[in-house]
């Protein structure tokens, strides 16, 4: 009787993956991919959605048009992995195939429940496309076995009807969703009908029946007009809310990507909704870096991934045939108030070829036997004794470097990919605040085909940015005003 009230596949759907499946071979042979990230098959991709476990797999859908390298009506790509690095691709979850989504199906989330596979989306419509005030968006369910999933017949289960009074209708999505004591819970990004963002809280008992608790947080104009992509959990003793804002101020050095992330770290009231925040900082300082979403591993650990790309930039992968990556899945931790970031413990299997330099002391310029490549993961840490400057040139090609820079005197972590011939027409240079610990900087570098991540002072501050250099650019070589003393680790990371 319930599977009646799930709708068939659809001839959208099948579209879909036939497509992918006609495409992907000659795309996924070629060298200009990354290595250890996760990429579409073809075509586009933006925010990860529904990052759950689901019969003892890790599960991640992201927001997918598989027939251009540009955003099209989204549909649900899938891959699945045992460890969060070895994706494997799977046909394509959900296409754009009802009258309440003829947009896409925007970004959600997943859980797993009796057995099922739950998707929690937005349907977004856009009857006028030169009038956005026609917009709508809706929240729908769609059930599956971890490969195909099922509409809800009774969709949307929560109408812009159900929005709380002041709300601006056009703007209404992203559910991501959560179980506590038995009681389901989503919160939502949304804003008033005077621009100010707003996340919303929703419960249920039964996931199609949804009440309206209140509102988490709002901006009132001071933080940006739109808050995309909210995520809650708890970690560590505390409630912490992540969310993707637009139209944020612009500050010396936070916020200077179009759209920014932030973690606030406080306590959620689940009977009003209201969440007391303590704490709000940017979560990477990087140049690609949106719409983080969690996850629980199955040994507890809460995992967060990102889309490792900024809104409105040329992407230089098009002219082969896929666009953008995600980041590498990150284990979180709350100390203080800072909420550290670390690669998943799990990529340190996939390293291979060791090398390691104790106690490198050096001035001017030095390299290092072995100390080069593009798919690395290098772990350092620099004594400044008397140095004021610190630089590490990596992706380093004849005419070419990407280049990571530490000033003493103003405690500032730079990233620069204006020499990279990334071509990336935009933003390429970043500053991050990093104080130095017992006058030391330790940092982890994760480099892939097309990408530096930068993990500094154990994860407390981050740093990720896509560098499209040329694949030959693999040099690497570290620069001193004075007298440094470094060791650093390097391994080959392949997967
Ligand atoms: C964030 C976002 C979401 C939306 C999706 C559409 O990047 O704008 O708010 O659901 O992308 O693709």
């Amino acid at each position: 009787e319930k599977e009646q009230l799930l709708q068939g596949t659809s001839e959208k759907l099948q579209q879909a993956r036939d497509y992918v499946e006609s495409k992907k071979d000659e795309i996924l042979s070629l060298k200009e991919r990354n290595q250890f990230h996760h990429m579409p098959e073809v075509g586009w991709m933006n925010d990860p959605n529904g990052f759950s476990v689901y019969q003892g797999e890790y599960h991640l859908f992201y927001q997918y048009f598989p027939y251009d390298v540009k955003w099209g009506p989204m549909h649900w790509g899938h891959v699945k992995s045992r460890d969060f690095i070895k994706w494997e691709y799977l046909p394509v979850a959900m296409a754009p195939d009802q009258e309440y989504e003829t947009g896409g199906c925007f970004s959600g989330s997943a859980l797993e429940v009796d057995g099922k596979h739950v998707l929690m989306y937005t349907g977004h419509t856009n009857p006028n496309p030169d009038d956005e005030s026609w917009v709508r968006q809706v929240q729908c369910l769609a059930v599956g076995d971890g490969v195909n999933y099922h509409k809800y017949v009774n969709n949307p289960v929560i109408k812009t009807e159900e929005m709380p009074e002041h709300s601006s209708l056009t703007d209404f999505r992203d559910p991501k969703l959560w179980v506590k004591d038995g009681v389901y819970y989503c919160v939502l990004g949304s804003k008033s009908d005077e621009n100010s963002a707003r996340v919303l809280l929703y419960k249920s008992v039964d996931l199609v029946h949804w009440t309206y608790v209140g509102i988490v947080g709002e901006s009132n104009h001071e933080f940006g007009y739109m808050w995309e992509c909210p995520d809650l959990f708890h970690l560590d003793g505390q409630d912490v809310l992540i969310m993707s804002p637009q139209g944020v101020p612009v500050e010396e050095f936070r916020h200077k990507n179009t759209n920014t992330t932030v973690y606030c770290l406080g306590e959620l009231n689940y009977e009003t909704a209201h969440f007391e925040r303590r704490v709000m900082e940017e979560i990477d300082y990087g140049l690609d870096f949106y719409a983080p979403q969690t996850t629980e591993s199955l040994d507890g650990r809460r995992i967060m991934i990102a889309w490792m790309q900024s809104w409105h930039q040329n992407m230089p992968t098009d002219k082969y045939g896929w666009v953008t990556s995600m980041t590498i899945p990150r284990e979180l931790s709350i100390k203080g108030d800072v909420m550290y970031q670390w690669p998943v413990r799990e990529i340190e299997k996939y390293r291979s070829g060791h090398i390691g330099h104790e106690s490198v002391i050096f001035e001017g310029s030095k390299t290092l036997a072995g100390v080069k490549g593009r798919h690395l993961d290098l772990e350092m840490v620099i004594d400044f004794k008397e140095a004021k400057y610190f630089e590490i040139k990596v992706m380093k090609g004849e005419d070419q470097e990407t280049n990571i820079v530490y000033d003493v005197d103003r405690h500032v972590l730079s990233f620069d990919r204006r020499q990279s011939r990334s071509g990336i027409d935009g933003l390429n240079y970043r500053e991050m605040p990093v104080p130095l610990v017992d006058g030391k900087l330790s940092l982890r570098l994760l480099m892939d085909t097309y990408s530096v991540e930068l993990f500094a002072q154990e994860g407390a501050h981050t740093m990720t940015s896509t560098v499209y250099s040329d694949l030959c650019a693999e040099g690497i070589e570290f620069i001193a005003d004075r007298t440094v003393e470094m060791t650093v680790h390097k391994w080959e990371l392949n997967v």
